[in-house]
C-alpha cells in the first residue's frame, strides 16, 4: 500500500480521491451514528469519519486516544473540519492500540516536562522541532557554500574555554576532566591547518540559576577564520542570521504562522544589522532611564531595551574587558575594551563574537587574573608562539536563535530533552 503525508491531501486536487493515510490519533469524538477521528502524522492533522454502518465501526469505537493507525477513505472539502478537508472512512485498521494517554488538557507544565517524551508529539512541540531542523540544516549550508570545513573539537576536555565556574567536572581515570564549555580553544589550532572552519556539537554549561534563556547542555555553532578582522567578524554574523532566517521564512511558513509568528517579518532581517558600541549602550539605557555604569555587564532587562530600539538584531561591539573571556583581542584604541561583540535579537544574546588577542603576555596575565593556571593552557599559548596570525571567530547558541525565530517564551522548548538544573529526566 501507497501511504500518503496528511498535509499533501489538504488540496483540492485530491477531492473525492480515495487516500491510504497513517498516524496517530490526535482526538476522537462519538456520537451515536458518527465517530470523528483527527488523524495526526508528522506533516499536519486531518478529520476522519466513521459511519455507524460501515465494517470499521468497531475498530473505530475501540481506537483511543494517540493509538496508532492505517486508514483509507475518500477526501472532501468541508469547511468545519479543522484542517478544511475531511476524509471518509471506508477502512480503518489500529496498528498499536494506545493506553490511556496520560496527556489531557489542563495539565500543568510541570507535568508536561514530566512526561516530555510524550509530550513532544504536541503540534507546537512538533512545528518548533521542524524549525530547529531548518537552523541546523541552514547553519551547515551556509558554512559549507563559503567554503569552510566541519572541524570537530574534544567533548572531554583539560582547561576551561569560558569560566571555570561553569565547567561540568568529571572523573577522567585520574585526572580531572571537563565538559566542554565550547571548541574555541581547540579551533584556534585548527585554523593553522585548514584556515576556515566550523562545527555545531553540543557546549555544556554548569550555569546554576534557572532562567528562559539558559540550559545546561546546548547545541553550539561555532566558527573561526582564519586572517579575518573585526569587520569581517561582524559581517559574518550578520550574513549567517540572515541565511537562518531566510531559510526558516520559507521553508517553515506554516510552522510559523502555527506558533504566531509572520514569515515576512523573518524574511526582512537581512544586512547590515545596527551596530552599536557598548559606551554607546550605555548613552541610550540612561536616555530610559537605567543607569549603569562601565565595566558592567549588562542584565537580560538592559538588553531587551537596547534590542526595542530596532526591528532587526543589534550587534552591540566594545564591552569592557573585565566582563569578557581572556581570549578577547584589546581593543589598540580604547584599551578598556575588547574588540568583540554579543549579537542581540529580542533581548537575546544569539552570537558571542571576538577577535583573537594576538599577544601571549597579555593572554597569560588575563588568564592568572581570572583564577587560570596558565600551565593548563600550553597547548593553546602556542598557537601565539608558532606562526601566529590575526583571527577572529564567534559562537552562536542554536537554542537561542530557535527561541528567537519561533518567539517561544522557554528555551526549553527549542530541543526534545532539556536540559537544566533542575531536571535531568527523562
Ligand atoms: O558567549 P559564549 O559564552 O561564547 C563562547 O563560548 C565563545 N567561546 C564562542 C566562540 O567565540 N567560539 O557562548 C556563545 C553563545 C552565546 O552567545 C549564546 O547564544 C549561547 O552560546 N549560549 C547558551 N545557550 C544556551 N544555554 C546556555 N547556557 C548558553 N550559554 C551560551
Ligand atoms: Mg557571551
Amino acid at each position: 500500500m501507497i501511504f500518503k503525508n496528511i498535509d499533501s491531501v489538504l488540496n483540492t486536487k485530491f477531492e473525492g480521491e480515495k487516500v491510504n493515510l497513517r498516524g496517530w490519533v490526535y482526538r476522537k469524538r462519538e456520537q451515536k451514528k458518527l465517530i470523528f477521528i483527527i488523524l495526526r502524522d508528522y506533516s499536519n492533522i486531518i478529520q476522519g469519519v466513521i459511519k455507524a454502518d460501515s465494517k470499521s465501526w468497531k475498530e473505530a469505537q475501540k481506537i483511543t486516544i494517540e493509538s496508532s493507525c492505517e486508514l483509507t477513505g475518500t477526501v472532501h472539502k468541508d469547511k468545519r473540519a479543522p484542517t478544511g478537508y475531511e476524509i471518509r472512512i471506508s477502512n480503518l485498521k489500529i496498528i498499536g492500540l494506545s493506553e490511556v494517554f496520560p496527556i489531557t488538557r489542563d495539565k500543568s507544565a510541570e507535568f508536561l516536562r514530566d512526561v516530555r517524551h510524550l509530550w513532544i508529539r504536541s503540534r507546537e512541540i512538533t512545528s518548533i522541532l521542524k524549525v530547529r531542523s531548518k537552523v541546523f540544516e541552514a547553519i551547515h549550508e551556509y558554512f559549507r557554500k563559503n567554503g569552510y570545513y566541519e572541524y570537530q573539537s574534544p567533548i572531554l576536555t583539560c582547561a576551561a574555554g569560558e569560566s571555570g565556574s561553569t565547567q561540568f567536572e568529571v572523573k577522567y581515570f585520574k585526572e580531572k576532566a571537563f565538559l566542554a564549555q565550547t571548541w574555541q580553544l581547540y579551533a584556534e589550532a585548527g585554523i593553522f591547518a585548514l584556515e576556515k572552519i566550523y562545527c555545531i556539537a553540543p557546549s555544556f554549561r554548569a550555569e546554576k540559576s534557572i532562567t528562559s534563556r539558559h540550559l545546561t547542555e546546548y547545541w553550539h555553532a561555532e566558527v573561526e577564520t582564519a586572517w579575518q578582522d573585526f569587520e569581517g567578524l561582524q559581517k559574518l554574523g550578520e550574513e549567517l542570521i540572515s541565511y537562518v532566517a531566510q531559510k526558516v521564512a520559507k521553508d517553515c511558513k506554516k510552522e510559523l504562522q502555527f506558533l504566531g509568528k509572520d514569515p515576512k517579518e523573518i524574511a526582512a532581517i537581512k544586512p547590515p544589522f545596527p551596530r552599536i558600541t557598548y559606551r554607546k549602550a550605555l548613552e541610550l539605557l540612561k536616555k530610559d532611564g537605567m543607569k549603569v555604569p562601565f565595566g558592567k555587564d549588562l542584565r537580560t532587562i538592559e538588553e531587551k531595551k537596547i534590542c526595542s530600539h530596532y526591528k532587526k538584531p543589534v550587534i552591540v561591539t566594545h564591552y569592557p574587558k573585565k566582563v569578557k573571556a581572556f581570549y578577547m583581542k584589546e581593543d589598540p584604541e580604547d584599551k578598556e575594551t575588547v574588540q568583540g561583540y554579543d549579537m542581540l535579537g529580542d533581548g537575546l544574546e544569539l552570537i558571542g563574537a571576538s577577535t583573537r588577542e594576538p599577544d601571549i603576555k597579555k593572554i597569560v596575565e588575563r588568564l592568572k587574573a581570572q583564577g587560570e593556571n596558565p600551565k593548563d593552557y600550553e597547548f593553546y599559548l602556542d598557537t601565539r608562539r608558532y606562526g601566529s596570525i590575526p583571527h577572529s571567530g564567534f559562537g552562536l547558541g542554536v537554542e537561542r536563535v530557535v527561541q528567537w525565530l519561533t518567539g517561544i517564551d522557554n528555551i526549553r522548548d527549542t530541543i526534545a530533552f532539556p536540559r537544566t538544573p533542575d531536571r535531568i529526566k527523562p
